[in-house]
């Protein structure tokens, strides 16, 4: 495997970062991942804006403008001979004497990998999950993709020892805020569609976004309007929606069946939509 570190390709083996790379040490940068989906980048210009934002938000200067960012994105995709995958990459502040307050003049540091992934699921049904419930315990501006992700890791852990996909975290106030990896949906008692509006504490989505749009067009109706706990537990369906799940339904919620414990009819339309659209 190849990867792209600060200017170079070099085997992935071989790639190292400073042991005073700010990301390393404070957790200070941040990332995106993007569907690769035979051989193309799905929702490029949501994942490349997202990233333009969480630099923004955090005062971290771009380490190349957009153009050349793709031509590098292309590239790892490219020498790592990626059809189906996933491509990572990775912005931290740079290399500095630690001390927490920033840096003067340092440059930003930029990885970029790829990897394998299976092919993108063309049947719903070979396609569902199961998801448990955990304390939504992370910052208050979960809505930057940072690399900051111990709570996130903690929540995967205990789903995958329940021997679930997701960790559908719950806050403070028993509301739903979204997966550990993921943007959270649901079908409630009354048939509505619903997901949470966007604000500091979840991350603003490119597939939420992707999906909206596909629902617009189509003129499907949702809400911005989050759930709580006990709305969550009685909603017909769920699912979950990322660069890597795609539309992806849970058929039990803490070992509980989802609605039927099959797919519903709104993630089978959904999961259909966006299939056409990675396509
Ligand atoms: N995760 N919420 C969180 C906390 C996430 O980490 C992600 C993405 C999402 C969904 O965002 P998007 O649709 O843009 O992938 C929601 C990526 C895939 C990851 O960390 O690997």
């Amino acid at each position: 495997r190849i990867a792209y570190v600060n200017g170079r390709y070099v085997p992935q083996r071989e790639a190292s970062v400073n042991v005073e790379d700010r990301g390393y040490q404070f957790g200070d940068g941040v990332y995106e991942v993007i569907h690769v989906h035979d051989g193309r980048f799905v929702d490029t210009g949501l994942h490349l804006a997202r990233l333009a934002r969480s630099l923004r938000e955090l005062a971290i200067p771009k380490p190349m403008e957009d153009g050349a960012l793709l031509v590098v994105l292309r590239e790892v995709v490219r020498r790592n001979r990626i059809r189906e995958g996933i491509v990572y990459m990775q912005v931290s502040r740079g290399v500095a004497r630690r001390d927490h307050a920033f840096p003067r003049d340092v440059a930003p540091a930029l990885v970029v990998t790829a990897r394998h992934g299976k092919a993108f699921p063309r049947e719903i049904d070979t396609w569902t999950g199961t998801a448990i419930t955990a304390p939504d315990i992370r910052w208050g501006r979960v809505d930057i993709k940072t690399v900051n992700l111990l709570p996130n890791c903690l929540a995967k852990q205990k789903a995958r020892e329940a021997g679930a996909y997701e960790a559908i975290l719950i806050d403070r106030d028993g509301n739903v805020t979204e997966g550990s990896s993921t943007t959270v949906w649901a079908v409630d008692e009354d048939g509505v569609l619903r997901t949470r509006h966007l604000d500091h504490h979840i991350l603003p989505g490119c597939t939420r976004a992707a999906v909206i749009s596909l629902m617009e067009e189509a003129g499907i109706r949702f809400e911005e309007r989050g759930l709580s706990e006990a709305e969550l537990r009685a909603a017909r369906e769920i699912f979950l929606t990322s660069a890597t799940s795609y539309v992806k339904p849970m058929v039990r919620l803490d070992g509980v069946a989802v609605g039927e414990g099959t797919p519903g009819p709104v993630a089978r339309r959904l999961f259909e939509l966006f299939a056409r659209h990675a396509d």
